[in-house]
């Protein structure tokens, strides 16, 4: 999917508009990448996400948007899943291509911008996002909620992970259970079946920082 023409250094957002994270921070995600871990990027899957599949919470074709490093993407693979992880970061890309060949893991992974999904051609089952949707300010979220129904099967699965709003020592863009319900709701083809509290590891929070687990569908508009 990384079709424009050009070097990083040139124009390290290839194109397209930085993200909100992207001008606070002033850097692109991929720089995020450059030197060791990122803060979440914390070498092995999200537990959350092992328990969801030890439940039977995936299936059919599985996409991991904003897949980062591929801790994810890799273990759901390992279970024998279909499994495309996409990142607009391409050193991140990179390594979840290399940690894949050195395990022997068979699985995709497509630079690709979370807010064009539809370019994938690709329709799946079962979507994860683990730490995305709370990097978007609120003018970002129906753009890549609409994406993300573009790519989404009528009755498939949702799953986001972010950072919650409740409890002590919450991560850096914490959500509330409200901004969820209105990011996704039955007028753009989304209904919330669950939302709960649960925790997302980081390399900053010894125990984990507070989270939700939402569990949406996708239902016909
Ligand atoms: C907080 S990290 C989470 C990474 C991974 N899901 C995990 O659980 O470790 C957010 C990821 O989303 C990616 N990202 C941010 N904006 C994106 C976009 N518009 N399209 C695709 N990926 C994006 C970043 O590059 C980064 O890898």
């Amino acid at each position: 999917m990384s079709e424009q023409s050009g070097t990083l250094a040139d124009d390290p957002f290839r194109g397209r508009r930085p993200t909100s994270h992207e001008r606070m921070t002033g850097l692109p995600w991929d720089a995020s990448y450059h030197d060791g871990p990122a803060p979440w990027d914390v070498g092995q899957p999200q537990p959350t996400i092992m328990r969801l599949a030890s439940k039977g919470g995936f299936a059919g074709a599985v996409l991991d948007a904003g897949c980062g490093t591929g801790e994810n993407a890799l273990y759901l693979a390992s279970l024998g899943l279909s499994v495309l992880g996409v990142d607009v970061a391409e050193t991140a890309v990179a390594i979840a291509r290399a940690k894949a060949a050195d395990r022997g893991i068979k699985v995709e992974f497509v630079a690709a911008d979370a807010f064009d999904l539809e370019r994938l051609g690709r329709k799946f089952d079962t979507v994860l996002d683990s730490g995305l949707f709370h990097t978007f300010d609120g003018d970002e979220r129906p753009i890549y909620v609409a994406s993300l129904a573009s790519v989404t099967e009528n009755d498939g699965t949702l799953y986001v992970l972010c950072f919650s709003d409740e409890g002590p020592e919450t991560g850096p863009h914490p959500i509330s259970q409200e901004e969820l319900r209105a990011a996704f709701n039955p007028n753009n083809g989304w209904n919330v079946v669950a939302i709960e509290p649960n925790r997302v590891q980081t390399n900053f929070h010894a125990a984990g920082a507070p989270a939700w687990l939402a569990t949406i569908k996708r239902i016909k508009t």
